[in-house]
Formats: C-alpha cells, sequence, structure tokens
C-alpha cells in the first residue's frame, strides 16, 4: 500500500525555484517539466511550449548559464539553480541587445519561437564572445522558426554579438 502511494504521481513536492534572482516557492507533481512549472506555477509565460519533446528550442532557458531545453527536465531535478528566462533579459527600460537587435532587423514574425532563440543566443555568447560566425549558426540551428527564413536571426545575432563585445 505505501509502495503505491510512493508511486503516486498526483502527490506534490514542495520546491523552490530561483528564476531570474527571485525565489518562487511552490507546490508540483515531480513528473511536472520544469517549462511547465515556469509557466503554470510561476507565471512567467515568456518562454513558450512547442514540440514538448526536445526538437524545437522554444522551451530554451539558462541553467547556470547554460541554454537547455525546459521541456526535456523536471522541475524538481533544478532546484538550488539559477534560471533565467526572457522575462529576465531586459534591464529597467532598456532591452537587452540581444532583444534590441531582433527588433531592428526584424528577426521575428509571429515571435513563438523568439524567446527560445534569445536564450539560446544570449547563453552562448557570454560564454563565448568570440565565438565564430561558423560556430554560431551551428548553434542556431538547433532551434525551430516556422516563419523567419533564419537569415534575419542570424544578422540580428551578429549585430547583438558584436554590440555586447563593445559593451563587454
Ligand atoms: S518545447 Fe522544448 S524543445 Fe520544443
Ligand atoms: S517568428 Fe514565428 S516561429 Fe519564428
Amino acid at each position: 500500500m505505501s509502495d503505491i502511494k510512493s508511486m503516486d504521481a498526483a502527490e506534490k513536492v514542495e520546491i523552490a525555484l530561483d528564476i531570474n534572482g527571485r525565489v518562487h516557492r511552490v507546490r508540483v507533481e515531480p513528473r511536472k517539466t520544469l517549462v511547465d512549472v515556469i509557466r503554470d506555477d510561476c507565471g512567467q509565460t515568456g518562454t513558450h511550449i512547442g514540440c514538448e519533446h526536445g526538437v524545437c528550442g522554444a522551451c530554451t532557458v539558462l541553467l547556470d548559464g547554460e541554454p537547455v531545453r525546459s521541456c526535456l527536465m523536471f522541475a524538481v531535478q533544478v532546484q538550488g539553480r539559477k534560471i533565467r528566462t526572457v522575462e529576465g533579459l531586459q534591464r529597467g527600460d532598456d532591452l537587452h541587445p540581444m532583444q534590441q537587435a531582433f527588433m531592428d532587423h526584424h528577426a521575428l514574425q509571429c515571435g513563438f519561437c523568439t524567446p527560445g532563440f534569445l536564450m539560446l543566443a544570449v547563453g552562448v555568447l557570454e560564454k563565448r564572445p568570440d565565438i565564430s560566425d561558423e560556430e554560431m549558426l551551428e548553434v542556431l540551428s538547433s532551434n525551430l522558426c516556422r516563419c523567419t527564413g533564419y537569415q534575419n536571426i542570424i544578422k540580428a545575432v551578429r549585430a547583438a554579438a558584436n554590440a555586447m563585445r563593445t559593451a563587454g
């Protein structure tokens, strides 16, 4: 009987998630994915859900600075680690250089893929500011966009990389 109870997937556990420097204490089922908890329980709906199986990259967030697909992780796995989402990019009234470059270069249409691309590109450039264009192309190829044809996303990321190097 107790085994059955311990396997009850609906039994909730309390966890604390650090999202953009703010701690969210929530009670969630252990089977609940990180992206679902970020959106449903923590109210940070900027992170999008596309394929839900690790293919499209729409759910990309930074975990201790590394881009990860938050649909492939359980929220209970990431306690004590620092999560950054698209809501954490802007500083006051100022857009992050990556957000500004996406606007300036028309790098989005419907915008569904955009939070994932922003977090992927920011995460990589913060660790590797001098990454080559070819390597960045390879990185960006991991995320899917159904609207833009990618060229303007690539232009925007190159422009933001230059802006971040200059600022940095
Ligand atoms: S929703 Fe996570 S990779 Fe597509
Ligand atoms: S802008 Fe629509 S999916 Fe990328």
